[in-house]
C-alpha cells in the first residue's frame, strides 16, 4: 500500500462537539472506511483508547511504576480518569503530565517514548483531551514490521519490553529479537495479546486488550514470515 495509506490509517472523522462539556464520557469514533472520493470525510482526531492509553500505560504504568499497585507519589496513570488529573485540555503546557515527559519521566534508564508520541500526546490534549474511542482504525492490508508492527508494538509494549533485558526477561525492541522470541513461542505469544493466557497477569499489554485490527495485523505479520 502507498504511503498516504499509512499516514491516514489513523485519521478519523470528527464527531465530537467543541462545544459540548469535557467529561469522562467516552466518545465513540468509527470512520467511515476510506477512499473512494476525493476528500474522504475522515480528520485528524486523536483517538485515546488506542494511541494515548498504551503510551501511559505502557511508559509511565509499568509495573513498579505508576500503576495501579505502585502508584509511585501516588500517581496512577493507567486509566482515562486518572491520567486526567494532571492533563488539562487544550493547554499541554499547563499539563504536569505532559511536560514532565521526556524531562524527568520516565526515569532515564528506562525507554523513552519518541518524537512522534510526544507530539501525539501534545495533539490530543490540543484537541480536547478527550476519551475517544476509535473502532476501525487500523489498514489490516498493511502488515509489515516497518510499515506497522514497529509503531505498535513500540507503543503498546515498548514501555516494559523496549530496552534490554526486558520486563519479564522479554526483548521487543528491535525486528530481530521479536521474530526471534514469537518464533519460539508463537502460541504464548498470541494468547497473550488475545486475552488467551494462562493467567490474567499474562495478557498484554496489561491494561487492556488492543483494537482487533491491529491484532490482525500482528498475526499477519507471523503468518506471512515476519516480512520487513
Ligand atoms: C506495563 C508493562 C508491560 C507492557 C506495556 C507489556 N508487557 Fe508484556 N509483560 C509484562 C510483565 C510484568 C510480564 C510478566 C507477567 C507475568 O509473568 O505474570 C510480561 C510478560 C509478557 C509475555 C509472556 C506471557 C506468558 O504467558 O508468559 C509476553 C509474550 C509479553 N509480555 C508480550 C507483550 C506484548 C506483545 C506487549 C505489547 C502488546 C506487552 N507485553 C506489553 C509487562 C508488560
Amino acid at each position: 500500500m502507498s504511503l498516504l495509506t499509512l499516514t491516514t490509517a489513523c485519521q478519523h472523522d470528527i464527531i465530537n462537539d467543541p462545544n459540548a462539556p469535557k467529561t469522562d464520557t467516552t466518545i465513540i469514533v468509527t470512520p467511515p472506511i476510506g477512499g473512494g472520493g476525493t476528500s474522504p470525510l475522515v480528520s485528524d482526531t486523536v483517538c485515546f483508547n488506542t494511541e494515548i492509553l498504551p503510551l501511559f500505560s505502557s511508559y509511565c504504568g509499568s509495573a513498579g511504576c505508576h500503576d495501579v499497585t505502585s502508584h509511585k507519589e501516588g500517581v496512577i496513570l493507567t486509566d482515562y480518569s486518572r491520567i486526567m488529573k494532571g492533563i488539562k485540555a487544550k493547554q499541554p503546557n499547563n499539563s504536569e503530565y505532559f511536560t514532565i515527559i521526556g524531562d524527568d519521566m520516565p526515569p532515564k534508564n528506562s525507554p523513552q517514548m519518541t518524537a512522534a508520541n510526544i507530539a501525539s500526546i501534545k495533539k490530543w490534549i490540543e484537541q480536547g483531551a478527550l476519551n475517544t474511542k476509535c473502532t476501525n482504525v487500523c489498514d489490516t492490508t498493511v502488515f509489515t514490521y516497518s510499515g506497522a508492527i514497529q509503531t505498535i508494538i513500540s507503543n503498546n509494549c515498548g514501555g516494559c519490553h523496549g530496552n534490554k533485558p526486558g520486563t519479564a526477561n522479554i526483548y521487543l525492541g528491535d525486528y530481530a529479537s521479536t521474530k526471534a522470541y514469537i518464533t519460539s513461542n508463537t502460541t504464548l505469544f498470541l494468547n497473550s495479546i488475545n486475552y488467551k493466557a494462562t493467567t490474567a497477569s499474562k495478557n498484554m499489554p496489561q491494561s487492556s486488550k488492543m483494537v482487533d485490527c491491529k491484532i490482525i495485523q500482528i498475526e499477519k505479520w507471523i503468518k506471512n514470515g515476519y516480512p520487513q
